[in-house]
């Protein structure tokens, strides 16, 4: 018999509500990704470099082109420095980026906090390097950490934070205040961090952005982690990047560097390009702020409650007041019956918890958000 080192994964609920919504032909706002196109002047610009012969593979390190104006984006927007040789990697896709921090990071037995609901590639990543995952329940609706009991779930053998903001599943982001807090309760201690910012941009109501590398002491142990593909609307080009201080990245790059060696040249040279252009990102809160409150305002006269997303490009609604159904049970009613396909946040949580919330992706075009708030409405 052939012994799994993941046991308890099987096929995730991703795959199966996407399947389902194909089958029955629902309205799919069930997985993170766009349904529309990618600026076309990005896409040019991938069909150029690729024509031109930019197809072998790119330094291990990734394009110094494109290192270069994360380290200008960033020093631009989070008054953080990074340096271009040393301290950015450029990975396939954040999902690379994390495993290869919690690679680098995790030993056997060591300890790492995880703040429920949690996005799904932090816990097999921790498990295959004989980590153990400390949880820490969020609820609905505002998913706020308290920073005491945090405090008090540290033993000598946490090694590790893991946090995502803006965050998904729930929409809600960190305030700077957050970041003073986990401040003071690692101060003493030998504990590091992995900053999932893969929705930075994708904030909302005039809301800032509080990056770890905003805060001094937090960026000295922290592995900030983000996604081109969730910024540009590209998911399938998988071009990620780990910015943290040279001696985090050194052992880094010794795990990206047998777990992928680089990653697709043309789009490094592409994003570089059109990094350039700071309107590039700084109009993404409004373009996705739009979508959402097209959404908002489609479920306004509904019988389900929300609180407005925050941030990244997800919108938790709750039904209890409507049935007692279980959050999976209702959401695969709503995609075979109702045609619209959600997924159950219960699946975020180790112990599935219910608090009878769905979670809607809007990186959709206005009239699949439309046709989805309509059909809402008329639970
Ligand atoms: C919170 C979070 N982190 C990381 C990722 C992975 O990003 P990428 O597609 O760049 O690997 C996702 C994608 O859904 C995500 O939602």
């Amino acid at each position: 018999m052939f012994a799994s080192k993941l046991p308890n994964l099987g096929t995730t609920i991703f795959t199966t509500m996407s399947a389902l919504a194909a089958e029955y032909g629902a309205l799919n706002l069930s997985q993170g990704f766009p349904n529309f196109e990618a600026d076309s002047e990005l896409l040019k610009l991938l069909g150029e470099y690729a024509e031109r012969g930019y197809n072998q593979y790119a330094p291990m390190t990734g394009l110094a082109a494109l290192r270069e104006q994360l380290s200008i984006k960033t020093e631009k927007l989070y008054g953080a420095f990074y340096d271009v040789d040393h301290e950015i990697t450029i990975t396939s896709g954040a999902t690379e980026a994390i495993f290869a921090a919690i690679s680098a990071t995790v030993s056997k037995g060591d300890e790492v906090i995880v703040f429920e609901p949690a996005y799904d590639s932090y816990l097999p990543a921790i498990e295959l390097n004989g980590g153990v995952p400390v949880y820490i329940t969020l609820h609905y609706p505002n998913f706020e950490v308290d920073w005491d009991y945090v405090a008090s779930k540290i033993t000598n053998k946490t090694k590790l934070i893991i946090v995502n903001t803006p965050h998904n599943p729930t929409g809600s982001v960190f305030s700077k205040s957050d970041l003073d807090k986990l401040a003071e309760i690692i101060q003493d201690k030998n504990i590091y961090l992995i900053g999932d910012e893969v929705y930075e941009h994708i904030i909302f109501d005039g809301l800032v952005h509080h990056s770890l590398c905003t805060h001094p002491f937090l960026k000295e142990r922290s592995f900030i982690c983000g996604s081109f593909g969730k910024t540009f609307h590209v998911t399938g080009w998988k071009i990620g990047y780990c910015l943290a201080p040279k001696v985090l990245s050194v052992e880094f790059r010794k795990i990206h560097q047998y777990l992928t060696f680089s990653t697709f040249t043309p789009a490094q040279y592409a994003l570089a390009e059109y990094l350039k252009n700071e309107e590039h990102y700084l109009s993404i809160p409004t373009f996705y702020q739009t979508k959402r409150d097209i959404f908002l305002k489609s479920i306004a006269n509904s019988r389900l409650k929300f609180v407005p997303s925050q941030g990244s490009f997800f919108q938790n609604v709750c039904y209890k007041h409507i049935t007692d159904q279980k959050d999976v049970d209702f959401a695969v009613y709503l995609t075979k019956e109702l045609g619209v396909a959600s997924i159950p946040i219960s699946v975020f949580y180790h112990k599935n918890v219910d608090e009878k919330v769905l979670r809607f992706c809007f990186a959709k075009d206005e009239a699949t958000l439309q046709k989805a708030g309509e059909i809402l409405s008329s639970l």
